[in-house]
């Protein structure tokens, strides 16, 4: 019987061999989801045994991965921001460097919402997440602030051109008991449809930005993905342009804007907003490894 050092090693090979950028990773995680464990407790006991049926699913599992299927669709679950995520192909799979943006947009409410004291009857401060997918975003935003305590000073938006993935969002909004705080929408970007019952403070949005030419050089793993989630089009910023020029009927004075971009765009970026928002600050923020990351944009006023 085969125990789980030598099953991680011929699985590892194998991913290996199929071109995986981290083979042993991704064979730990899927031996990790056939026996219910997390991975540090495979680890733990390399000697264990492993069942016939286990070896049979995790072979069934490594050819999935070896054809290229993202490791998270196989397990179905993704960590963001300390959040599990249920992911699947109806939206895509949350990337770390998002992470920036939520820590901006937290940090922006956070700001917003202890400047001075909220009179009572004082109306909530609103963020819509444009593009919400797996609803990675506006989840990470509700359960912090939540837990924080602005539960009630807070309501939040979450819209995509995609029901799948807003059927997605639900569901994790649901299973991290954050639903009742927000109304979720079918929009295109920030067509009149989207508005809610007041003004809104604060946009986030990690829209498609990655150039359609560049689209066909991502790994294969990216193919199991929607494509209407990536193709941001020419030179990747299509959808930010067209959200930008929207901005001042969505906003309120004194409101701004945290827009996700692929690290070599800053100055494009900086420079569409300049040339559709004039009078707007803009702003470029890096993320942890210091690329730039997120475009932020201030209606000025207030
Ligand atoms: C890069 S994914 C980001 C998903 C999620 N916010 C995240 O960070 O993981 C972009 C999302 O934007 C949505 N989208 C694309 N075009 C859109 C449009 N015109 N209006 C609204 N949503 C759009 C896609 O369906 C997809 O869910």
């Amino acid at each position: 019987m085969a125990g789980i050092r030598e099953t991680l090693e011929v699985g590892g090979a194998r991913l290996r061999g199929a071109g995986s950028e981290s083979p042993r990773l991704d064979a730990e995680l899927l031996l990790g989801h056939v026996v219910g464990l997390e991975r540090t407790s495979i680890l733990a006991h390399p000697e264990a045994p492993l069942s016939d049926g286990q070896l049979e699913r995790f072979r069934a599992l490594v050819e999935r991965r070896a054809a290229g299927e993202p490791v998270a669709y196989i397990r179905g679950v993704k960590e963001f921001y300390g959040l599990a995520l249920a992911v699947d192909p109806r939206a895509l799979i949350p990337r770390p460097e998002t992470e920036s943006l939520v820590e901006l947009a937290l940090a922006r409410v956070r700001g917003a919402l202890s400047a001075a004291p909220r009179p009572a009857g004082t109306r909530p401060f609103r963020v819509l997440d444009v593009g919400t997918g797996s609803g990675a975003v506006v989840v990470a935003l509700a359960r912090t602030l939540g837990r924080a305590g602005y539960g009630e000073a807070v309501r939040f938006t979450a819209s995509d051109r995609s029901q799948d993935a807003l059927a997605l969002a639900v569901e994790n909004a649901v299973s991290h008991g954050v639903a009742d705080l927000i109304d979720f929408r079918v929009a295109d970007l920030l067509d009149p449809a989207i508005e809610v019952d007041g003004p809104i403070d604060l946009v986030v949005a990690n829209l498609p930005y990655i150039p359609s030419a560049v689209l066909l050089e991502l790994p294969v793993a990216a193919s199991f993905e929607p494509r209407e989630a990536l193709d941001g089009g020419p030179d990747g910023l299509d959808l930010v342009r067209r959200l930008l020029v929207d901005l001042p009927r969505v906003l309120v004075a004194g409101g701004g804007a945290l827009l996700e971009i692929g690290a070599d765009q800053g100055e494009t970026a900086v420079a569409a907003a300049a040339e559709r928002l004039p009078g707007w600050p803009a702003t470029i923020h890096p993320d942890l490894a210091g690329q730039p990351r997120v475009l932020s944009v201030e209606r000025p006023g207030r």
